[in-house]
């Protein structure tokens, strides 16, 4: 998988600024000012760049770059406006300012006596990020050798107080990898993420300390999903359910994660039209976000327990393939008319809440779905819909997401909606028409949830692959929703 960035902390030894190779940076003080002991030629030069028109700009996690600074040997120089007060979200963003220039070189920051280096090192991290598995080329050829191989880049953080960082940089370390797992999972194209590649991944997740489990589709049969089975039946690929356990709390109840994992969503016979069905190879994305929660969990031993479920079909036409007006029979025991196939990924969901809820009697249960495209003209790119029959848990996910800076709001459940999936043979219809189309897709999924269970249920198709690159992270996948989940964990479910 990609690794995020090396980053160590040392203390601060203001003199290895003048002769570090590579790019600098610097986190002006609490008044934007510069810090004592610098080099003549340097303070000169930064304080005409600081005074200039752009300096003057410089907003709260932003920087400004000085190329080739007089008195310094290293080729760049960010100036990072970050002051003593500033926010958690200002900090990461800071950090992702530094972390989107690295170049594959030596990044030195200075970071002086900020308290919220921690924050800045996780934002440049996140930011760092780079998949580049099928480049064999890089384009930018950062350090000029003239071949492809990406220079591995390493980050020095120079801190008051190194020893105190220590805790807090390995939370954001085990943070990082989880997001990247998730990221690098829906980056992955799917002639090589197949179900069978996606669960093996999972699988190798043992050695961290998860519990993980695959259950075939011989077994799967035997459970009765057969709904989450028809939409696989077009695919070459099997369809698999896997279980990830992290126990760190005893015999509590656990939090049940569940992940729509579609790892090609083509519409099966109700076919999507061409433009843009290449994206659909992130229709695994909640499967990716509860793989990559799990993995955080783990690489934290958080004192929680967490059961991860997800769903790993393709949805395919072919002589096998599900049609439109077939019927099947859930694991619950409702039936289901498919009026279009490619409705697919609440068939999936809809055995899975429903095996995870019997088998590990949950004290919530929470589902991811890139499962709409209706959520993207209510919600565009930058919130996640959140539904849920309890207001606890609702509140809980959106302050989670506030504090972590991911957005999320929430949108409504109610039994008029419910009435549109009403079918003439069926106990439901697997679409409800144009209107309402999040909220008539949280409808079907909550017939799956039994009475007196706390759910909620996330819309992630608008923030798993936003058409552009976001404060923490560059253009592709940004692994939405393992900050959240993990902060949620924390604090709902931790230390109890
Ligand atoms: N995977 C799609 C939803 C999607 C769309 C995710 C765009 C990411 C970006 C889902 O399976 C789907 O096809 N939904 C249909 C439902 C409709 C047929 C009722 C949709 O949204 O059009
Ligand atoms: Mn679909
Ligand atoms: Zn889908």
């Amino acid at each position: 998988m990609t690794q995020p960035v090396q980053i160590s902390f040392t203390e601060t030894a203001a003199d290895r600024l003048a002769t570090h190779e590579g790019r600098a940076a610097l986190i002006l003080g609490a008044d934007g000012k510069l810090p004592g002991r610098l080099p003549r030629a340097l303070r000169e030069a930064a304080t005409r760049a600081l005074g200039s028109k752009a300096g003057k700009a410089l907003k709260p996690g932003q920087a400004l770059e000085l190329a080739f600074p007089a008195g310094l040997r290293a080729e760049m120089l960010l100036l990072v406006n970050l002051p003593a007060g500033a926010s958690v979200s200002d900090a990461r963003r800071a950090g992702a300012a530094i972390g989107a220039r690295l170049g594959g070189q030596h990044m030195l920051v200075m970071a002086g006596a900020h308290k919220r280096a921690g924050d800045i090192a996780l934002g440049l991290a996140l930011r760092g990020y780079d998949f580049d598995a099928y480049r064999s080329k890089r384009d930018d050829d950062e350090n000029g050798d003239g071949n492809g191989a990406t220079p591995q880049p390493r980050v020095t953080f120079m801190v008051k107080d190194p020893e105190s960082l220590a805790k807090s940089a390995a939370d954001a370390a085990a943070l990082a990898e989880g997001v990247f797992f998730t990221r690098d999972l829906v980056n992955e194209p799917a002639n090589v993420l197949t179900t069978t590649d996606f669960a093996d991944r999972l699988l190798a997740m043992r050695e961290l300390g998860l519990e993980v489990e695959v259950i075939e589709e011989k077994k799967l049969a035997k459970l009765g999903m057969r709904a989450l089975l028809a939409v696989g039946q077009g695919s070459e690929s099997p369809s698999k359910v896997v279980v990830m356990r992290w126990n760190g709390a005893g015999d509590q109840a656990p939090l049940a994660l569940v992940g729509k994992g579609v790892v090609f969503d083509s519409g099966g016979i109700s076919i999507k039209p061409a433009a843009g069905m290449e994206e659909m190879t992130m229709d695994m994305g909640g499967a990716g976000v509860v793989a990559g929660v799990m993995r955080t969990l783990a690489l934290r031993r958080a004192k929680a327990n967490v059961v991860g479920l997800v769903g790993l079909v393709e949805n395919m036409p072919d002589g096998r393939a599900q049609r439109p007006g077939d019927i099947v029979k859930s694991m619950k025991g409702d039936t289901i008319e498919v009026i279009n196939t490619d409705a697919e990924g609440r068939l999936v969901l809809a055995d899975v809440l429903w095996y995870a809820q019997q088998e590990y009697k949950p004290a919530a249960v929470i589902d991811l779905a890139t499962l709409t495209g209706a959520v993207i003209i209510a919600l565009g790119h930058d919130n996640a819909g959140v539904f849920a029959n309890d207001d606890a848990l609702a509140d809980g996910i959106l302050s989670a997401a506030r504090a972590e800076g991911e957005g999320a709001w929430r949108l409504p459940l109610g039994p008029s909606y419910d009435s549109l999936i009403k079918s003439r043979l069926a106990d439901m219809k697997n679409t409800g028409g144009r209107a309402a189309g999040s909220i008539t897709a949280a409808q079907f999924l909550q017939r799956f949830i039994a009475e007196g269970q706390p759910w909620a249920h996330i819309d992630i198709a608008g923030v798993t692959l936003p058409p552009s690159a976001t404060d923490l992270a560059p253009k592709g996948a940004t692994g939405w929703g393992v900050m959240t989940l993990d902060r949620l964990v924390r604090d709902r479910f931790e230390g109890k």
